[in-house]
Order: structure tokens, then C-alpha cells, then sequence
């Protein structure tokens, strides 16, 4: 089991529901290896501000741990820490369909917008931006992970990996297994405070530790219509109510579906989800407000974690891969 996030900023409450929480509970399952990384090489496509890559990488860091992942019995690392994931990304660079690339929905969204604005396709746009399923592809693969647990925004490039990894067994030989996505089904797309995916680049999310009257304060600015204390609400399409689902159990959910038909009034509906949401985090912010103190034992565990995976499983893969392709062996 293998996921990351992207060391580009806070994370946020999309990122909770959508890899952290159900990956920290895969990796308390009997007979399962997890690999949980900070993301920071895919960080540098978006953020050319270094400070910034490194105070996100401390806090997604502190995240993860404060979230209840055991570095004693997962692999916990930063990816720029583990540079065979580089030189995989140019043997698989090799194989990759360019056409396949050109698919890519990061990809495909930047050239369009650059249509809208009338300007050249590329206009802007990195080889970065456009390699970005490579490297992806390079994080999973290295380790042979079997599932990668996302929100549903990322299902596209676990997709390419499968395709990069079958070309690359095809002409070389069974290296690597194909991954496959994880997905919680009421939650794989997370809404922000205005009804869209919540997401960094919409400025619309939750941090997840913002302190408690903060996170009350961005729940009462969700977007909702117009309708009156007593009128009947849908859930369709509801933020406040997909929110609601993400953190709340079967029963409670069924309660608050009720309640929006009964006609349940906004700010109550809000409060609501605020006391939910508070419930299940503020035991993780205190965690997490101890961790980010001391910076210098996160920097430890991410470096030996990193030691110790680059010797049990990517320098080996790499021996192994860089033969297959025909390049010296370098040991
Ligand atoms: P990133 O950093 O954008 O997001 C990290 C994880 O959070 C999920 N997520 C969401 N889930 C539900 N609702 C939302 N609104 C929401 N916003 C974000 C994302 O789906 C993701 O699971 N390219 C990846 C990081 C990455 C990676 C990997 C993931 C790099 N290499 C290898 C898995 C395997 C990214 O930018 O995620």
C-alpha cells in the first residue's frame, strides 16, 4: 500500500479523507507493507518558492505522525530522500506513450485555459507539468505497491502508471507489479467552501488544523443557497451536506438526511457539521501542534526511514531494472 501528498502547501481536509485517514487505517491491517511519502520533487512543478516546499513538507510531516501513522511499522520518507526514484523516472520516460501524456488531466486543463486566454497551447506550461504522471508513476512502481489509496482526482494517473509499468515489463521482463487505486466511495471527492473539489489551487479548503474558532468561522462560510430555515434542503449537491457524510458514521448521516428534509436551518446545519468535524480533529491538533515544535526529530525520522528503503528495496530494484535495460551495473 503505497500513497503521498504534495509538499505544496497546508494540508487540508481533502487530503484527510481522501489518503490520510484511510491510509493510516490500511496500515494498522494484519500483513500489510505501507510506503507514505511527502511528495517534494512533484511540489517544484507548482511552487518555485523553496521556503514553502520546506515548511509544507514539515507540516504534511507532522500530519501523517499526528494522524497516528507509526514510523516504527511503515515505511515513512521524503521522496527527494530516495533519488532512485529519478533515475526510474527516465527509464520509464522511455517507454512512456507521449500521446498518453497529452491525455493527462493537469495537463490537458493548462492548455485549455491557455486557449480560453487565446494564447499558444504550451504557453507557460513546464516539461514538468507534463512529465508529472512519470515521476508518479517511478513513486509506485519502485516499490511494487499493489494499491494506492487517492481521491478520485488522482485515479488517472495510477491508470498511466499501470500503462508505464505493463510497456516496461512487455519489452524487459516481469518487474514490476500493477497497482491498483483505492477508493472510499462517499468520499472521493471532497467539496471546498464553494461547492468545488477542494483544493489547493481553488483556494477554497479547510486546513485541517486551523485552530477551533478559525475552523468554525471557514464552516460557516460555506456556500449554500437561499432557502429558509423550514423550507426542505437537498443533499444533492450539497457541500455542507458531503462534508457532513465524510466524518460522520451511517446512522448520523441517515439523521442529517432527515434533517435536511424536515428543513433543518443553515447555521444550525453548520454548527452541526463544525461540532463533527471538531470531535474527530481536536485530539489530532494537539498531537500535531507537539509535533511541528520539534522540527529537527521529524527531520530525523524522515532521513531514516529514507536510509533504510533506499537499501532494502530501491537500490536493488534499480540494480536490477538498469541491467534489464542494458545500462552498467554500478555495485
Ligand atoms: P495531492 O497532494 O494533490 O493530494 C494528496 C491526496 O489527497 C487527495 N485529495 C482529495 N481527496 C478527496 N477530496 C479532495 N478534495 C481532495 N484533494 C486532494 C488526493 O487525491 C491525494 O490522494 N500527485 C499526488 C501526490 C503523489 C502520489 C504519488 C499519490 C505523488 N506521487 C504516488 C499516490 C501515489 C498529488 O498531487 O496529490
Amino acid at each position: 500500500m503505497l500513497t503521498g501528498i504534495t509538499t505544496s502547501g497546508t494540508p487540508h481536509l481533502g487530503n484527510y479523507v481522501g489518503a490520510i485517514r484511510p491510509a493510516v487505517a490500511a496500515s494498522r491491517g494484519e500483513g500489510v507493507e505501507s510506503f507514505y511519502f511527502l511528495a517534494d520533487y512533484h511540489a517544484l512543478i507548482k511552487v518555485q518558492e523553496p521556503a514553502r516546499v520546506q515548511r509544507s513538507t514539515l507540516e504534511i510531516a507532522a500530519t501523517w505522525l499526528a494522524c497516528g501513522l507509526d514510523p516504527d511499522k511503515v515505511w515513512f520518507y521524503r521522496q527527494s530522500d530516495v533519488p532512485e526514484v529519478q533515475e526510474l523516472t527516465w527509464l520509464l520516460t522511455c517507454v512512456a506513450g507521449k500521446g498518453i501524456l497529452n491525455r493527462a488531466h493537469a495537463y490537458k486543463a493548462a492548455v485549455d485555459k491557455n486557449r480560453e486566454a487565446g494564447e499558444d497551447d504550451d504557453a507557460g506550461i513546464t516539461a514538468g507539468l507534463f512529465m508529472y504522471p512519470v515521476l508518479m508513476a517511478a513513486d509506485i512502481l519502485i516499490f511494487n505497491a499493489d494499491k494506492v489509496p487517492v481521491g478520485r482526482d488522482q485515479i488517472q494517473h495510477i491508470e498511466m502508471a499501470r500503462d508505464f509499468g505493463q510497456r516496461f515489463n512487455h519489452l524487459y521482463g516481469e518487474h514490476f507489479s500493477l497497482p491498483e487505486v483505492v477508493i472510499e466511495e462517499n468520499v472521493a471527492t471532497l467539496p471546498g467552501l464553494d461547492g468545488r473539489k477542494m483544493s489547493k489551487s481553488y483556494d477554497n479548503t479547510i486546513p485541517l488544523f486551523v485552530p477551533r474558532e478559525q475552523l468554525r468561522k471557514l464552516i460557516f462560510s460555506i456556500v449554500t443557497d437561499s432557502s429558509a430555515p423550514g423550507e426542505p434542503k437537498q443533499t444533492e449537491g450539497s457541500a455542507l451536506f458531503q462534508l457532513y457524510q465524510a466524518f460522520a458514521g451511517a446512522e448520523e448521516t441517515a439523521a442529517m438526511r432527515q434533517a435536511f428534509a424536515d428543513g433543518i436551518g443553515w447555521g444550525d446545519a453548520k454548527q452541526a457539521l463544525f461540532e463533527r468535524i471538531d470531535l474527530e480533529i481536536s485530539p489530532l491538533r494537539e498531537k500535531y501542534q507537539a509535533l511541528i515544535a520539534d522540527p529537527a526529530r521529524i527531520e530525523l525520522t524522515l532521513r531514516e526511514g529514507a536510509v533504510r528503503l533506499r537499501e532494502t528495496y530501491a537500490a536493488p530494484l534499480l540494480k536490477r531494472v538498469r541491467e534489464a535495460v542494458g545500462l552498467r551495473d554500478l555495485s
